[in-house]
This record gives structure tokens, C-alpha cells and sequence, in this order.
């Protein structure tokens, strides 16, 4: 029996990683265990509880405003004794967190082995996004076993010196969360309201968007929805203290933008099915989107996700207000181009990609 021992601490890497716990739960030769940073507490549980899954231990480590050296700490310090007690075969962690990157350390000063889901993502600015990039290249370098969810990444890795023999092409397990949250009869209040409109799904929470240029970005959607009596936006806010306050400040009191709570993955995914455009700079939803054949314009100046710019599906559109707003323009007003964005393409995978993941872990520890 192989013990494996799976630690994520965000929203994010649990959306991605429950179903590779899934189908770990199923193999009779894993041990499977699951421990939670809680680097996200509420945005973390809401995952859990969703895919009903349960964390054999918890580090409980979130406080407000939560500096990049304390959750690095909180992190090694916790997963250190976690290690001690639990003597893991293979310890997987998923993307590029201070979560992910605090725990492969400290596997890598034990010689624990380390699986890297979503292995191979990059800018090649280790600026942007910051702390990410940083995260994922030092994490990659760290691991015995790299899942890259794509062709594009599997070179990335190549290219910096990877044995091949290392890295396995899997796709992304978002594809295989999909599969079990989009429902085409999904319906809700806030969805019923947006129904005689074009609806603009906004996320907003990069570290390098906070203040400043959050502000501008919220400025453009607001300038939008005075301007255009046919679209309203639905802006389910990060719990970061930093982007509710300029959240509050900007839009509170603007009657067509419903400014909401997080919302579980299961809504959140089918509001991007019921959305005419999507304004994000998170990682995830650029994959998430483009699935379903959602255009997505992306508040960064760079992505680690070339492959949905490639198809055409994701347009890089920056933070400066007046760019913003003339690109959501261009999707209102030019059919063409909006149908140019809109044809679903998935360069993620068949929705199978955590069993790939668990084959090579039982091909690969012995
Ligand atoms: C983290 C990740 C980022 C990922 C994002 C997903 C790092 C460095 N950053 O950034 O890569 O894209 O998660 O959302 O690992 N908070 C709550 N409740 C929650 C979650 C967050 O109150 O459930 C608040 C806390 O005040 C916390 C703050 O949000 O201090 C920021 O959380 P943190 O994990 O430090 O940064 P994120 O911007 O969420
Ligand atoms: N998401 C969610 N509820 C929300 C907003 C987003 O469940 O209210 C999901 C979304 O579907 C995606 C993930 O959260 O799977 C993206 O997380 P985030 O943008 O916080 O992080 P990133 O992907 O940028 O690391």
C-alpha cells in the first residue's frame, strides 16, 4: 500500500485537487490522506463540503491580511510535524500557492518525494504574477514527479532542464471538476434578475491588482453598465479585507452590479455558462471559461495560459481603465468579433486527467 499524502490550502487547489482525491478514494493500493493548510478558510470549506470531503488534519493557519513570510512560516512550521508523524511515499501539491510551495520545502528537506500538479505554467516574469511565478518554478524544480496538464507546459519544463522521464501530460483537473458541477438547468435569484441582460462576471483578487489598479478596473465595469442599458455584472467578491474595500467603495451603490459573497463552485461555474463575457484575473477561470465557450478578458499583463490566447478565447486586456472599457465595448457591439471569441475550445483534456495522475503515481512509486 502507497501512502500519499495531498496537501492544498486555497480554493483554488482544492477545486483542482478533490477530484484527484476522488479517485484516489477509489484505488484500494493508496492510502490516502489529506491535509488542509487552511490558508483560505471559508473559501476552502465551501470546496470541501461541496465534493464531501474531509481533511485528516487541518493547520487552521488564516488570519486577515496574512503577510506572504507568515503563511510561509505557519506552513513549514505546521507540515514539518505533519511529515514526522504521517511518513508519506509521495507528497502531491497542486499549482503555485505559498501553500504548495511552503510544503514541497519541506518535503525537499525531509527527501520526501514530490508529485506537482499543474506542473509547467509560466510568464518567465518573476514578478508576475507575484508571488506565483516564484512558487511554481521553485516547486517544479523541487518535484520527482511533474504533471503538466498540457503540451505547452511539458516544454516549458523541457526547456529548463527537466528530464523528460519525470513529466507525464495529463490535462487539467478542472476539466474532470467540470464534469461534475455545469448543469443546464442551473437556475438562482441573482441569475433570474440578470436574465434580461448581457451578464459581465467579474473576479478580481491578484496581488499585483491590488489598490490602484483594482481601482481602475472597477471604474471601466462601472462606465459599461451606466453606458449600456442592456448589461448588468455580477461581481462575486474575494474575502481578501483589501478587495472588498475598494470593492465597497467603487461599486457598492450602483444599482446594476450585484456585488455578492464567494460562491460555492458549483454556481460560481454554471454563472460562467449563463454570462456573456467574463472580466477575471484569476488563473483558473481562463481555463474555466474558454470550455464552455465564454470570452474571457483578462485584467493582467501577462498569462501563464498561452493556450487559450492561442485559440483565441482569452484576450490579455491589462488594467488601464480606458483599455478595459473599449475591449468590453468591442464584444458589445462587434458580433464578429464576439463570435471569434466564443467558440468553445478545451485545450485541457478529456476530463480524465486525475486518473492519469494516479496511474503514474502507481507506475512511478513502488
Ligand atoms: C491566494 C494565492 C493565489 C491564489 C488565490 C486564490 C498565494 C501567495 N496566493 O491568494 O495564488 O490565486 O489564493 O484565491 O498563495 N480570506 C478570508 N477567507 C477566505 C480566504 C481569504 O478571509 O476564505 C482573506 C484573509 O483576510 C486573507 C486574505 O483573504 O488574509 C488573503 O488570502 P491569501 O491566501 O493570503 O491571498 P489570496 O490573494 O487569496
Ligand atoms: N470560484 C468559485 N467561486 C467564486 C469565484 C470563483 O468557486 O465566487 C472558482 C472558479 O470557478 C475557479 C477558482 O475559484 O475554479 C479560481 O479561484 P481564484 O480565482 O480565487 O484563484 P486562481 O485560479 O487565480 O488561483
Amino acid at each position: 500500500m502507497i501512502k500519499i499524502l495531498t496537501v492544498f490550502g486555497t480554493r483554488p487547489e482544492a477545486i483542482k485537487m478533490c477530484p484527484v482525491i476522488r479517485e484516489m478514494q477509489r484505488n484500494s493500493d493508496i492510502s490516502n490522506i489529506l491535509c488542509v493548510t487552511g490558508q483560505h478558510r471559508e473559501m476552502l470549506d465551501s470546496v470541501l463540503d461541496i465534493f464531501d470531503i474531509c481533511a485528516d488534519y487541518d493547520l487552521n493557519i488564516m488570519k486577515d491580511n496574512q503577510t506572504l513570510l507568515s503563511v510561509t512560516q505557519c506552513v513549514i512550521e505546521g507540515i514539518d510535524k505533519i511529515l514526522d508523524k504521517v511518513s508519506p511515499d509521495l507528497v502531491l501539491v497542486h499549482g503555485d500557492t505559498t501553500t504548495a510551495y511552503a510544503t514541497a520545502l519541506a518535503c525537499f528537506y525531509r527527501k520526501i518525494p514530490i508529485g506537482h500538479v499543474e506542473a509547467g505554467l509560466r510568464t518567465y516574469d518573476i514578478k508576475q504574477p507575484f508571488p506565483e511565478e516564484f512558487n511554481r518554478k521553485s516547486i517544479d524544480m523541487m518535484a520527482e514527479i511533474l504533471f503538466a496538464p498540457t503540451e505547452n507546459a511539458r516544454r516549458n519544463l523541457i526547456g529548463e532542464g527537466i528530464p523528460e522521464d519525470k513529466i507525464t501530460v495529463t490535462g487539467n483537473t478542472i476539466i474532470d471538476a467540470m464534469g461534475m458541477t455545469v448543469k443546464p438547468d442551473y437556475m438562482d435569484e441573482n441569475l433570474l434578475w440578470a436574465s434580461d441582460s448581457r451578464l459581465v462576471l467579474l473576479t478580481a483578487h491578484r496581488r499585483e491588482n491590488l489598490g490602484e489598479p483594482m481601482k481602475r478596473i472597477f471604474l471601466a465595469v462601472k462606465r459599461i453598465v451606466e453606458e449600456y442599458e442592456d448589461v448588468k455584472c455580477i461581481f462575486p467578491v474575494h474575502l481578501n479585507p483589501l478587495v472588498q474595500e475598494t470593492a465597497e467603495k467603487v461599486l457598492g451603490n450602483v444599482d446594476k452590479i450585484r456585488l455578492i459573497r464567494p460562491m460555492d463552485v458549483v454556481s460560481f461555474h454554471n454563472y460562467i455558462a449563463h454570462s456573456f463575457l467574463v472580466l477575471t484575473d484569476s488563473g483558473g477561470i481562463q481555463e474555466e471559461a474558454p470550455a464552455i465557450g465564454k470570452p474571457v478578458l483578462v485584467i493582467r499583463d501577462v498569462t501563464e495560459r498561452p493556450e487559450g490566447i492561442q485559440s483565441g478565447s482569452l484576450k490579455l486586456v491589462g488594467t488601464d481603465e480606458k483599455n478595459i472599457y473599449s475591449s468590453i465595448k468591442c464584444l458589445l457591439e462587434n458580433k464578429d468579433e464576439y463570435h471569434k471569441m466564443s467558440i468553445a475550445k478545451n485545450p485541457y483534456g478529456d476530463g480524465n486527467a486525475s486518473k492519469r495522475i494516479v496511474d503514474t503515481v502507481l507506475n512511478r512509486i513502488k
